[in-house]
Formats: structure tokens, C-alpha cells, sequence
């Protein structure tokens, strides 16, 4: 595990972001992601989550290791919100109600953003909102594998509720509310497991609809403009609606060895200017 680690409470606002969906510690893709980044003028890369921080084993250190490096090179710095697919034994601890990002001295320019932690860019206020259940779990160990801690604890709800005004969210998981193409609820859904197609069991479809429902509750309580996420491996931009009759623009984004295009999104200004592409 990484030796030291340094707490902030603010973030340098970049002079241009490239928001990224899932990596899934896949670093080819990464390096391709952070020199599209750099080709595209971007100084800062938020990533929404299934970034790569998985269990304290080799070939996690060696993504971490080469994802700074590279970083570094590009004078690019990379804040991330923690997906399911991390390694939530340890990111818990950083994930209390009032935590503050955290960056570790090995790999110092990754940075973690906690559940709930808000920060003013370009005049808006975003808050970041890691978790999400994964369907995978029947297949997975826990403590090795999956952690409870992926989801949303009731305390982190609470504290993402807070009061306050909060323009962007930035999460791994998206609200009930957006209709993202190709996931129906309550229909059936495989997945690739070593190579066999396996069917996610009911209990997890719900338990993720579960989930879907806490972060339905943030975007209710704080009404935000804009709403970005990964974990659907879809890329696609909806609306969502929330209590009260108003909406929330949502954005996804797909995966690793997809598209550029489909994996990333920039923007150069906050919600009341017109520059964002
Ligand atoms: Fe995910
Ligand atoms: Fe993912």
C-alpha cells in the first residue's frame, strides 16, 4: 500500500477537463486516454470510476506506477471517484462523511475524490459520488474480489444530501430516473465470466436498482444541472427528471477499448457559460 499520503480541500481549477468513463485498470487504454487528453489541450482528466485502484497486488502498483509516469510526462494531474470495481478495503476509510481528497506520495498525481466532497470550478459547485453494487458479485470473492463497501453507505447519503447548492454531480452510478439506452429494468442481463456467458441473478438486478434509487435520492435532495457517470459502459446524454418537476442533464460515458469519443468528454467552462463541447 502506498507509505504517505497528503489531504486537500481544494482542487486547481483546470484550464481545460476531459471527463473519463471506466478504465478498469487497462493501460494501453489509459495511455491512450491521457495522450488523447494532452492532443486535446487538457490539463486535468476526472475519471467517473472502475478506474483501475483494485487489490494491493503487482499488477495494481505497476498500472498505478505507469499512470503517474505518464501523467507526469504530460503534465496532466487525474482526480478520480472510486467505481465498485476498486479496492474499497482500503478506499473506505477515505470515504467517511468530511473526507478530504487524498493523493499518495507514490503515485502524486492521482487524486481521490471522496463520496460527497464538494469543490467550486468556473463558479459551479461539483460533488463527487463514488459507488455502485456489482452484478457480478455471484462470481466474485468477497474481501478479495468485491467489498460492501462499494456502496453508498447511509451515512455517505446522508452527507451527500447535505445542504448547499450543488451544480455537477460526478458519479459512478447513474439516478433511476435517465433511461439509458440498452439497460431495461427487470430484464435479463449476462455477462462473460472466464469465457462463459453467465445470467446475473435476480437478487443483484434488484440490489442494483437499489442502488440506482440512493443516488435518484442525491439527485432529488440537490437538484443538480449536470450529472456524469460510467459503470453502464454506454455512452449517451438524457435527461433525468427530478422532485419538484425539474431536470438534470445526464451524461454517460462507455469504457475502456471503446472510442475516444465514447469514453471521454470535455469541457472548457462552468454551467452559465456557453463553451462547454
Ligand atoms: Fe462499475
Ligand atoms: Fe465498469
Amino acid at each position: 500500500m502506498p507509505e504517505a499520503i497528503t489531504l486537500q480541500s481544494d482542487l486547481r481549477q483546470p484550464e481545460k477537463l476531459m471527463l473519463a468513463g471506466d478504465w478498469h485498470g487497462n493501460l494501453p487504454w489509459a495511455f491512450k486516454a491521457i495522450h488523447f487528453a494532452k492532443a486535446n489541450g487538457a490539463d486535468t482528466i476526472l475519471h467517473v470510476g472502475d478506474f483501475g485502484w483494485w487489490a494491493p497486488i503487482e499488477r495494481t502498483f505497476q498500472f498505478l506506477a505507469e499512470v503517474d509516469k505518464e501523467l507526469k510526462t504530460t503534465g496532466i494531474d487525474l482526480l478520480w471517484v472510486d467505481g465498485n470495481h476498486e479496492d474499497h478495503a482500503f478506499w473506505h476509510q477515505f470515504n467517511k462523511p468530511g473526507s478530504y481528497p487524498l493523493t499518495t506520495m507514490s503515485y502524486s498525481s492521482i487524486t481521490h475524490l471522496p463520496r460527497g466532497f464538494r469543490w467550486k470550478w468556473w463558479g459551479d459547485t461539483w460533488m463527487a459520488l463514488g459507488g455502485a453494487h456489482s452484478v457480478d458479485r455471484s462470481w466474485s470473492t468477497e474481501g478479495e474480489t468485491w467489498w460492501p463497501g462499494e456502496w453508498l453507505q447511509d451515512d455517505q447519503l446522508e452527507y451527500a444530501m447535505r445542504p448547499g447548492k450543488v451544480d455537477i454531480i460526478v458519479a459512478h452510478d447513474a439516478p433511476t430516473n435517465v433511461t439509458i439506452p440498452g439497460i431495461v429494468p427487470g430484464r435479463a442481463i449476462y455477462l462473460n465470466i472466464g469465457g462463459l456467458k453467465r445470467r446475473v441473478p435476480q437478487v443483484d438486478l434488484l440490489k442494483a436498482e437499489e442502488h440506482r434509487a440512493r443516488i435518484q435520492q442525491v439527485v432529488d435532495t440537490v437538484k443538480p444541472v449536470e450529472f456524469y457517470h460510467g459503470h453502464y459502459h454506454r455512452a449517451y446524454q438524457s435527461l433525468a427528471r427530478h422532485e419538484g418537476g425539474g431536470y438534470t442533464l445526464c451524461r454517460g460515458l462507455d469504457k475502456d477499448e471503446t472510442t475516444m469519443a465514447k469514453n471521454t468528454h470535455f469541457i472548457t467552462g462552468g454551467t452559465q457559460d456557453d463553451d462547454d463541447d
